[in-house]
């Protein structure tokens, strides 16, 4: 089936990189419904359509969770795809003074959800008979690489790579492919203005600065969003790929 005949989900639609992804299949699949917690018009011009439908909504909850899957199947039959870009590494600190509140959030957010999302689309894309589904996961190039200050974002990464092997494992019998993406630093719209407001803190200029994040790189360039696109349609449509994390690194790890 092309991707032109696909029902698409697509999580975490409101950031950096799931508003380029959602700018980039809007009217491309059959149907394409994004979910964040800001409100559509609050970060993309795109208008809601026969093929495009968009949900606000805290996913961390299950219940909620649960709401638009059920909303998704009823209104269009059935879901083929899941992207989730849901994820952040939140606070920055050494482990010794992580608050273990907001090392709950971290794991929350990189983990738990990507685990209820992975769970609500088996239940639903085994439905497929003979089509099963694919799942995509963002992982981080953190879950490998030790970044500063960064060990419960670098932990949930490193267990969202396990839940993809163990859900690829547990959903072939389906014909459910799961899958991951794991880049390293994507500029982002929200990542330029960190980097502005480092540049005023430090004193360095922001060249020196994206020199610096990527001196370990192999391809001395700056990763956007749309670099990603082409893994991300060969890993939404694959039939013969599943339980992978791709690297997309710039030759980093
Ligand atoms: N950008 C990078 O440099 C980079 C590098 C490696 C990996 N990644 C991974 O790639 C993915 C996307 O990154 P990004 O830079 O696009 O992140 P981002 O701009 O921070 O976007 C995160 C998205 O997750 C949503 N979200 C957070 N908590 C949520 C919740 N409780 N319920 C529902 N939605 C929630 C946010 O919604 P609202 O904004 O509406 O609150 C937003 O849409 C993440 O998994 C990230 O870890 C990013």
């Amino acid at each position: 089936m092309e991707l032109s005949d696909k029902i698409v989900l697509l999580t975490g639609a409101s950031g950096g990189i799931g508003k380029s992804l959602l700018e980039h299949l809007n009217g491309n699949v059959k149907v394409l419904v994004g979910s964040g917690r800001k409100n559509l018009h609050d970060f993309t011009r795109i208008k809601e359509s026969e093929k495009f439908n968009y949900i606000p909504m805290d996913l961390i909850s299950e219940d909620n969770i649960k709401f638009l899957f059920s909303y998704i199947v009823e209104e269009y039959g059935k879901l083929d795809i899941l992207i989730n870009t849901i994820g952040g590494s939140l606070l920055s600190r050494p482990i010794e003074e992580y608050p273990i509140e907001e090392y709950d959030k971290v794991l929350d957010i990189n983990l738990k959800i990507a685990f209820m999302l992975t769970k609500e689309s088996i239940k639903f894309m085994k439905r497929n008979v003979h089509s099963g589904g694919n799942i995509l996961h963002f992982v981080s190039s953190s879950s490998k690489d030790v970044a500063d200050n960064k060990a419960p974002y670098g932990i949930a990464k490193a267990g969202l790579e396990a839940l993809i092997k163990y859900s690829a494992y547990e959903a072939a019998k389906y014909n459910i492919k799961v899958n991951g993406i794991s880049p390293t630093y994507v500029f982002t719209e929200r990542h330029e203005k960190e980097i502005e407001v480092q540049s005023r803190r430090t004193g360095k200029s922001i060249s020196e600065i994206e020199e610096t994040m990527m001196s370990g790189q192999l391809l001395k360039r700056k990763l956007y969003p749309e670099d990603i696109f082409p893994l991300v349609k060969l890993l939404i449509q694959t039939e013969v790929i599943t339980g992978k994390v791709y690297d997309c690194t710039l030759g980093k790890t």
